[in-house]
C-alpha cells in the first residue's frame, strides 16, 4: 500500500467510524486530533512523496484532519449534553449555593428619595469636584478671607495650600453652575462634603448634602416656603408641618432654618426632638445679590432661593439611627439589619427588590 492509499484509508475511517459514547469519542479524538495523532505520523513521511505530488498529498491529509475535526465538534455537543445529568457524582437534590443580594446603602436610599421629590418640581441634578478652590467654596459665596463665617465650617486644606480645600458644602457646585449657565436655573447638588470636626455619635468629618438653587425673575421667599412645604410632606408625610426660624448664612439674605413636626412622636414631645415637638432639618434663604453678582448674574433682574440639608441627619431622623458612624463604617451587621427593616416595610415584590438592588427599577 503506498502512502496515498494509506491516507485514503484514514479518510474513510474518519468518515465511517461509528461513535456511540463519550469514551469512543475520546478515543477518536486522540487518534485523529491528539498531540500524537496518526496524521502527524503520516505527514512526517512527506519526504517519500515525489515533488510533483506533494501538493496533492498535503490536501489529502488536510481533508482527513478537517473531516475528523467536524465530526468531533458535532458529536462533542451530543455527548457532553447527555453526560451532564447522568454523572453519579452530582447530587441534584442538594440545596444550591445561597446567593446574597446586596442593597442600596441607607445614604443612597435617602439621597434618592430627596432627589426624586425635587426632580418632580423640575430640579436637575448637578455634581462636581470634591476638591475645591477658595473662590468656589468661600469667596464667591460672600465669605471673603477673614470672614468670621468661615469658622462655621472647619476646613480641611490640601497640602497646606490655603487655596485648595476639601469642599465644606456643595454650594460650591451652585457657584460653578451660576458661572456657566444663564437663568432660569433650577438645580440640586447632592454630594459628599468634609469638615474638620471631631468624630462622635452625632458628627463626622465627612457627610453628604443635598443643596438646591432656584434662580429666575421674581422668585420670592413665598416660593421657597411652598417648595419646602411640598418637599417635607412628600418625604415625611402629609400631616407634617414646617416652622421657619430666622438664621444667618453669608450667602443668603434673609436666611432661615427649617424645623418639621417631629415625625417620631407627631409633635407631642419625645427624646428624638428633645421634647420640643420639632426637629431641625435644613438651612435656606434668598440668594444674596452679592453672590449673584459674583457669578455674573444680574441681581436687579433675577432673584433666587437656596437651601441645603445633611443626608446623614435626615437618614438618622427618618430611620432612628442613633450613631452617625454606622453610616460610613460599613459594618455588615448594621447594613443587613437596615436592609431587613426596609424589606419589611417595602411595597416592592421580591423580584422588584432584586431589580432595585441592581439599579434596574425604573
Ligand atoms: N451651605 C450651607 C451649609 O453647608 C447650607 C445652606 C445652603 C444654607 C443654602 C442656606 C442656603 O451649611
Amino acid at each position: 500500500m503506498d502512502i496515498f492509499e494509506r491516507t485514503e484509508l484514514l479518510l474513510k475511517e474518519a468518515n465511517e467510524t461509528s461513535i456511540s459514547s463519550a469514551e469512543e469519542l475520546e478515543k477518536f479524538r486522540i487518534r485523529f486530533l491528539g498531540t500524537k495523532n496518526v496524521l502527524k505520523d503520516i505527514f512526517a513521511e512527506i519526504k517519500t512523496v515525489p515533488n510533483e505530488r506533494k501538493k496533492e498529498f498535503g490536501q489529502l491529509v488536510n481533508n482527513v484532519k478537517q473531516t475528523a475535526e467536524e465530526k468531533f465538534a458535532a458529536l462533542q455537543e451530543t455527548f457532553q449534553n447527555n453526560t451532564a445529568g447522568k454523572d453519579a457524582d452530582i447530587d441534584l437534590t442538594l440545596p444550591g449555593d445561597v446567593v446574597t443580594i446586596g442593597a442600596r446603602h441607607p445614604i443612597q436610599i435617602v439621597k434618592n428619595q430627596i432627589v426624586d421629590i425635587f426632580k418632580r418640581l423640575g430640579f436637575a441634578v448637578e455634581e462636581d469636584r470634591e476638591i475645591e478652590d477658595d473662590w468656589h467654596n468661600f469667596t464667591a459665596l460672600n465669605m471673603p478671607e477673614d470672614h468670621p463665617a468661615r469658622d462655621m465650617q472647619d476646613t480641611f486644606f490640601i497640602n497646606v495650600n490655603p487655596d485648595v480645600v476639601l469642599r465644606t458644602h456643595t454650594s460650591s457646585v451652585q457657584v460653578r453652575v451660576m458661572e456657566n449657565q444663564k437663568p432660569p436655573i433650577r438645580i440640586l447638588s447632592p454630594g459628599r462634603v468634609f469638615r474638620n470636626e471631631t468624630i462622635s455619635a452625632r458628627s463626622h468629618c465627612f457627610f453628604h448634602q443635598v443643596e438646591g438653587l432656584y434662580i429666575d425673575e421674581d422668585v420670592s421667599f413665598a416660593d421657597l416656603l411652598q417648595t419646602l412645604d411640598f418637599f417635607v410632606k412628600e418625604l415625611f408625610g402629609q400631616d407634617i408641618k414646617i416652622k421657619v426660624r430666622p438664621s444667618y448664612f453669608p450667602f443668603t439674605e434673609p436666611s432661615a432654618e427649617v424645623d418639621v413636626t417631629c415625625f417620631i412622636c407627631g409633635g407631642k414631645g419625645c427624646n428624638v426632638c428633645k421634647y420640643s415637638g420639632w426637629v431641625e432639618i435644613l438651612g435656606c434663604g434668598m440668594v444674596d445679590p452679592k453672590v449673584l453678582e459674583n457669578c455674573n448674574i444680574d441681581s436687579k433682574k433675577y432673584s433666587g432661593f437656596a437651601f441645603g440639608m445633611g443626608v446623614e441627619r435626615i437618614t438618622m431622623l427618618k430611620y432612628q439611627i442613633k450613631d452617625i458612624r454606622l453610616l460610613s463604617e460599613n459594618d455588615t451587621r448594621f447594613l443587613e439589619q437596615f436592609k431587613k427593616n426596609m424589606t419589611a416595610t417595602t411595597k416592592l415584590s421580591p423580584q422588584e427588590q432584586v431589580r432595585d438592588a441592581f439599579g434596574l427599577l425604573k
